[in-house]
């Protein structure tokens, strides 16, 4: 018994005179233990960094940088096409849907409504938008039956799909619906890379011609908004 006492009690002057009595300040690096990261090489925002000739922590971009946009492009600068491979042009039709001031119409040079569009646009429609506008467009997805989602916009509606509705949505309208969202509607730039953006307007657009065609077809003055038409209706009628 008495060497165990004799053994902590030199312990703990072992301890003490190695690491010092708590709050003791050193003159030597102190032994650490565990790190816990407390020292690392980055440079902290807006502060000087050793590293650099200009002792300038926070860099400038390197030139002949482009700003990049909502999406990643799809192909370096140099081989591709600034626009249509993604890169942000202020103010370019293609990235913002309007011309000047105003929402344009109809397809961004460069795109033509073919069959890899459409069914592209269909592929991402069916991806990012059926869940609550619904296969056909109709506004009745699955999400449309929870939460105060309900009413999910049907695109089928004049104000969407009657270019002689005052209140219509031009092309270029709907690119900034989705980009930016619209009321209880969320954006979805950060998700849908422009080009598939405007496939999905193709796409909207066929939705709603198979139902004018099917409408049409039965005689009625009126489309049926409510009317089912299938994505491969809306495919064939191109
Ligand atoms: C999470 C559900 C949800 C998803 C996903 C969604 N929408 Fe919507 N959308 C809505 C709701 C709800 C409204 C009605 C907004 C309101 O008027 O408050 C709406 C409205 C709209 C409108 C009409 C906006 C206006 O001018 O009144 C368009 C066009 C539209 N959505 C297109 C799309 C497209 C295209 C996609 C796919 C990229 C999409 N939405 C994905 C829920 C959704």
């Amino acid at each position: 018994m008495r060497y165990l006492f004799l053994a902590m009690i030199l312990g703990a002057l072992l301890v003490v005179g190695m690491f010092g009595l708590r709050g003791h300040k050193f003159s030597e690096t102190p032994v650490e233990i565990f790190p816990d990261m407390d020292r690392q090489d980055r440079v902290n925002a807006q502060s000087r960094s050793g590293f650099f000739a200009d002792g300038v922590g926070s860099r400038e971009p390197v030139a002949g940088v482009l700003p990049m946009g909502f999406s990643i492009p799809d192909a370096p600068v140099e081989d591709g096409d600034p626009v249509l491979d993604g890169f942000s042009l202020p103010g370019s039709y293609f990235n913002s849907g309007r011309i000047g001031e105003h929402y344009g119409d109809g397809m961004p040079d460069g795109l033509t409504v073919d069959e890899s569009l459409l069914s592209r646009g269909k592929e991402r429609f069916g991806i990012y938008c059926a869940i609550c506008h619904g296969a056909s467009g109709d506004g009745e997805g699955t999400l449309a039956n929870f939460g105060n989602m309900r009413p999910v916009a049907n695109l089928h509606m004049p104000q969407f799909a009657d270019s002689s509705n005052p209140q219509y949505r031009p092309d270029g309208e709907l690119f900034e619906i989705i980009t930016i969202g619209r009321a209880r509607m969320g954006a979805y730039g950060g998700a849908i890379p422009a080009a598939d953006r405007w496939a999905i307007i193709a796409y909207v657009r066929a939705l709603q011609n198979a139902v004018k065609k099917a409408a049409a077809d039965k005689g009625a003055a009126e489309p049926e908004p409510d009317a089912d038409v299938s994505p491969q209706q809306a495919l064939n009628n191109q």
